[in-house]
């Protein structure tokens, strides 16, 4: 059923409450999503964007009970990635004709996924289609935010920005708007979506901010494809994805890691010890990786200073979680973060020197040579252990 966004404008999307992974099984959705379309009905009918694949025959039902689907002049896809195109092969089905506008890129990845030859009118930045009622759409190219082909598109006199991936969240509501839910549940959902998402984009990012500040174009709502729509003081998402934007950390350290027999366990508890009695204002975490959600604690790593990463020796190598949380980190290209390695090991012992390798190929600044204990930590080890978390304390602090 639609739902009322603005004067002409409505809501046309799914909540889709059981979805627990994203991405496959890469992202981690604990509260559900949604995939938001948007239908404008002035003298030209213009739908933005349209639904995941598995969606695809209850919306264009819903859509139908809602609109004659021939009345549909055009449709905006403002990002070809399956989310909010997936519904487009069913739907064209009924209107084959009608123009898709979206960018270059976003033809090519059309094109790459459904292998129909739609009537596609590419648009770049500054171009602008006139709806009628002296309201126009006006199309901004959003290059890498986060696909080559992401597009954002403003309604002029409603000024609603349609900004597509940017500004969301996964966040499955009835409420629709940003001041009808749990605030702490939309700011923690919109800084994991940036974390594990937008982060390896920012330095475009920050360009693609001041370019549309600069604009000056009045912003009354931000009209997202996932979660709620932000109608309550709308800039203060922009404000947020400024700061994550500029490298942004909190006070805080950091600790994942991965255990056999505990020892590297019993490690990563004294050494979190050794950070709390060096500087009791640092907020320090602890993360056993098999037993956390890694996309939680990439949201942890992004609101940190350091990050200590430990794994027991196994076979001349580290643990695989270990291995493939830091190929995540990687990927995330995270900028102005420490790192630190330990671990217990056995007999040969490499895993804290293949792990500060590996955090420094991925971008991380390595504060130490890191700690390695043979066999399981004794009462001097644990020592040893609280005194390297408070000399990293340290190190950080400066003092
Ligand atoms: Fe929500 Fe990049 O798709």
């Amino acid at each position: 059923m639609k739902k009322l966004i603005k004067n002409n404008v409505h809501w046309v999307g799914k909540v889709d409450w059981e979805l627990r992974e994203f991405h496959g099984h890469e992202y981690s959705t604990h509260r559900g999503s949604s995939y938001n379309s948007y239908l404008i009905q002035e003298e030209k009918t213009v739908l933005i964007d349209t639904v995941w694949a598995p969606y695809a025959e209850e919306f264009v039902a819903n859509l139908a009970k809602e609109i004659d689907l021939k009345k549909i002049d055009f449709i905006v896809a403002n990002h070809g990635e399956v989310d909010h195109s997936g519904s487009l092969p069913l739907l064209m089905k009924y209107i084959p004709d009608t123009p898709i506008y979206c960018t270059a890129n976003c033809v090519k990845s059309l094109k790459g996924q459904y292998h129909q030859d739609w009537n596609f009118k590419v648009v770049k930045t500054g171009d602008k289609i006139d709806i009628g009622s002296g309201k126009e759409l006006v199309f901004m190219e959003m290059t890498m935010l986060h696909w080559p082909d992401s597009m954002a598109t403003y309604l002029t006199q409603d000024n609603i920005l349609f900004s597509n991936d940017a500004f969301g969240q996964h966040l499955a509501s009835e409420m629709l708007f940003n001041d009808l839910v749990d605030q702490c549940e939309l700011f923690y959902e919109s800084m994991k979506y940036y974390a594990n998402i937008i982060t390896p984009f920012s330095a475009m990012l920050r360009k693609k901010l001041d370019e549309i500040a600069a604009l000056n174009l009045p912003i009354d709502v931000i009209a997202t494809s996932h979660g709620v729509v932000w109608r309550d003081n709308p800039m203060q998402i922009v404000k947020k994805y400024a700061e994550w934007a500029n490298d942004y950390q909190e006070n805080q350290i950091t600790i994942v890691y991965d255990t056999m027999w505990n020892g590297t366990k019993r490690l990563a508890e004294k050494i979190a010890e050794g950070i709390r009695s060096s500087d009791p204002e640092i907020v320090v975490k602890v993360y056993n990786l098999p037993k956390s959600d890694v996309n939680d604690v990439i949201t942890e790593v992004f609101k940190s200073k350091a990050v200590l990463i430990g794994s027991p020796t196994i076979t001349n190598t580290i643990l695989h979680s270990v291995a493939g949380f830091i190929n995540l980190m990687k990927g995330l290209r995270f900028k102005n973060k420490k790192a630190a390695a330990f671990g217990c090991y056995g007999w040969s012992g490499e895993s804290v020197k293949i792990i500060s390798d590996l955090m420094a190929a991925a971008g991380f600044e390595i504060l130490s040579e890191g700690f390695k204990n043979q066999w399981n930590p004794d009462g001097n080890a644990e020592v040893a252990a609280v005194e390297f978390g408070r000399m990293t304390a340290k190190s950080l602090t400066g003092t």
